[in-house]
This record gives C-alpha cells, structure tokens and sequence, in this order.
C-alpha cells in the first residue's frame, strides 16, 4: 500500500483569507486590514473585511469538510481576536469562537491543526515595531500561552508561525505584503524576533502541557538561477539559504546557516539560539513551485525573486508546476533535519477561475496538478522519506493577500452575492482520493 493507514488527509485556511467579520467578536485591526485598505497595495483594492464570512459560516464550512471526508483541519487564530491590543487583555469572545470552532471539528471526526499566527499581527503591536522589535517575541509567547490554555486541551497538534520567511521578505524586505516594509535592516530583524518567537511559544506551551504535538510551519522550494541573464548561481545559492534555512537551521539545528551567520549577528543575544532550538514533534512545509533568484544590487541580501525559465509550464498566476521540484524539497528536508515527521501543510494550485453555464467549476487544470504532486508524494513516501500527512491549499476560493481575489486556490467557489459554497471537480476528485486513502489518484 503506498500511504500508511493512519496518513492524515486535510485542507488549509488562514483567519484573514477566510474570516471577515474584521469588527465583530471585539476584533482589533491587523497589519492586513491596514495594508488592504491603503490604495494600490492590493489587486483592485480588495480586502478581507467579508472574504468568505467563514467567522458566522464556521458550522456550513465543517459540514463541507465532513463531506470531503478530510481527517484534518488546519486553520490560523487570529491573534487580534485574542488580543486585540496585541498584549495584556485577553478577549473571552475570541477564544469562544475558536474553542466552538474546535469542539465542532471534533464532533464531526475532524482534527483541529491551529497555527497560531498566519500573517496577521496586532496594528497596535505594529506600532510598537512588530517584528522589527526584540519585545513581539516575548508577546507571541504570553499569546500563544493563552491560548493553548483554553483549546491545547482538544487542539494537540498546533504550529507557531506559518512561513515566516514570507513575513521576512515579501513584507520586510521588499514591502508587498503587510506590514511594507522595503529594507534590509527590517528584514534581518524579523527573521530573529520570529525564530525567538517560535521558541519561547513553544517553550510556554510545553510547560502548559507537555504533551503537545508542536513545530512551525516552513515555505520550502529548490531556487534555480534565473535565466537569461548569468552569473545567477550565487544570487540562487544566497536566496535558497535565506528562504530554505533561515528559519528551520535555528530551529532544527540551532544555528544560522553559514551565509547569513555574519548579517544576523547584530541581532542575535546570549542565550538567543538556545531560546529558538526547541525540540519539535514534526516539520510543517508548505510548497507550490520552484523558484528563480537573480543577482539585484538593489533588493535585499543582494538578489530578487525572478521569472520562471521562459517555456516551462506554468499555472493561471505563473507558478511553474514541476512535481521534482516538491521530491527534491521534501528530501532535502529529510537529510538535512534528519528525518522529522513531515507534513505538507499546503500545497494546491491557483488561477483565475469562473463558473461554467451550470454555476459549476470544471478545474481540470488543479486536478492535474494535485495528481501529479500527490504522486510524488508517494513515490516520496515510498522512498522512505517520512511524511504523514497532507493539506490541501485550500478549502474554497478567498482573499489571496496581495493578489486579491483572483487568484483562486479553492475546492470550493463562492457565489458572487449570496457567497454560498458550491464544490468544484477537484472537490470530488480530491473526495475520492480520500476515500481511497491515495488509491485513487
Ligand atoms: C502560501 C500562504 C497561504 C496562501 C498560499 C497560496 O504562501 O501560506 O496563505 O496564500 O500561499
């Protein structure tokens, strides 16, 4: 049999994509509803102020995923429900929701998969210097401490951070997601205050309870050098340690990677790696495609992200699809981590998308491409790379950050008005996948 019996089938969301309801429950403003409703920082101004109402529709939404017959949930917390000053009070109303939320996973035979901070930071706390501050560590771990207090009890397996080294470059480094930030200085910063936020989350939560299944959640990708232009190898090698490494060599090997030891050292403190170097319980990586790196005086650290290679084939939005390149990251993950418990919290395909005459939508284009990845996965599991579960990016169409609403990653479309749910072909498709435990590719 190719996956074991007890492989964990999900799908992934995050808060902003999917909640709106930004001021009920005593929410407090993120850096995304900041940066949503600043002109010209997202695709035709939109914002996630209602995106998929999923805040009031949570009981349709597990009912879909009860259907689909996914045996995890993994969603983000929203900590400006929880806190909405991004320190001191905690809201009782906040952690209702997500306590409700949990219970109603449970009762449906769904595991809840909480990463606690998918990108959407106190404002208040960004007014204090958010992750370009020392202090936003110590706040994420009384946070994460708060929370794990009221739902660790049911939610066991619970991430920290989802892609940090998103947070770090496209909204320190180059300023295109929240909170803007175009700087190399900022993004140094948010690099180590994340990784000491991971490990003093992880730390209070352990001592809450030690029987936690905890880790951070990790973007991993092979960067090529980008062509036409030459002499690219360096700026890929430079960019590959910084969006590879950054991250899971403090956390996993208690070190920075070797090309980033000397432009981390101002930020770094006696006893800071020991704080980050926890021990963890699994290795979360999100992947979609390969990337391009090119030499750039001007961008951070040197470089910029690139096109693809002209010719390779790529999705609606541009992401190249190269399932060899999902094998080589898994790998490298096995070898260089020495064999963590994997889970690939996300992966899936976007593009723009409308509905056929009949309302539905015939994504043949995602099915394929999840075919082709899962395959891989398997071949990878076969190979002895140790991966236990996979999520599906994502349960239904929302607010893709700076993309806005066009790029649509779903197993679900949303009704124009109405915003009722309606399945997709990759819905029933990934259904019988399930079903077959990856039989039925
Ligand atoms: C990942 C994000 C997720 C979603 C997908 C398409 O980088 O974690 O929120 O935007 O990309």
């Amino acid at each position: 049999m190719a996956f074991p019996h007890d492989f964990t089938w999900g799908v992934a969301t995050s808060a902003y994509q999917i909640e709106g309801a930004t001021r009920q429950g005593r929410r407090a403003p993120s850096i995304w509803d900041r940066f949503s409703h600043t002109p010209g920082k997202v695709k035709g101004g939109e914002t996630g102020d209602i995106a998929c109402d999923h805040y009031n529709r949570w009981r349709e939404d597990i009912g879909h995923m009860k259907e689909l017959g996914v045996g995890a949930y993994r969603f983000s917390i929203a900590w400006p429900r929880i806190q909405p000053e991004g320190r001191g009070w905690i809201n009782p109303e906040g952690l209702d929701h997500y306590s409700a939320l949990i219970d109603g996973l449970l009762e449906a035979g769904i595991e809840p998969w909480p990463t606690l901070y998918h990108w959407d930071l106190p404002l208040m706390l960004e007014e204090r210097g958010g992750w370009r501050s020392r202090d936003t560590a110590w706040r994420f771990a009384d946070y994460a401490e708060a929370v794990i207090r009221r739902i660790g009890d049911r939610a066991r397996h619970v991430a920290t951070l989802n892609e940090p080294a998103v947070t770090s470059w496209l909204g320190h480094g180059i300023g295109i997601h929240a909170p803007g930030f175009a700087s190399e200085r900022a993004l140094l910063a948010s690099i180590h205050h994340q990784n000491l936020a991971h490990g003093l989350a992880v730390q209070a939560m352990r001592a809450h309870d030690g029987g936690l299944r905890l880790s951070c959640v990790h973007v991993g990708a092979p960067v090529r050098p980008a062509e036409p232009e030459r002499d690219n190898e360096e700026a890929a090698d430079i960019f590959s340690t910084f969006w590879n490494r950054a991250f899971a060599d403090p956390q996993w090997l208690g070190k920075y990677p070797e090309r980033l030891a000397e432009p981390m050292r101002e930020w770094i403190e006696p006893e800071d790696m020991a704080q980050i170097h926890q021990p963890l319980d699994w290795y979360g990586i999100n992947h979609y495609s390969p990337l391009y790196a090119a030499r750039d005086p001007e961008g951070p650290l040197g470089v910029r992200i690139a096109a693809p290679t002209p010719d390779r084939p790529v999705t609606g939005i541009g992401w190249e699809v190269d399932p060899s390149a999902f094998a080589e990251t898994l790998m490298e993950i096995a070898r260089r981590y020495d064999m963590p418990p994997i889970y690939v919290t996300e992966n899936g395909l976007g593009q723009p998308e409308s509905p056929g005459k009949d309302g539905t939508v015939a994504d043949h284009e995602r099915i394929d491409y999840l075919r082709a990845y899962i395959d891989t996965l398997r071949q990878s599991v076969e190979s002895g790379v140790d991966v236990r579960g996979y999520f599906a990016w994502t349960l239904m169409d929302n607010f893709e950050w700076a993309e806005g609403y066009d790029a649509r990653f779903g197993l679900m479309s949303l009704a124009p008005e109405t915003l009722n749910r309606r399945p997709k072909a990759s819905y029933h498709w990934y259904q019988q996948l399930i079903d077959s435990n990856g039989e039925r590719l």
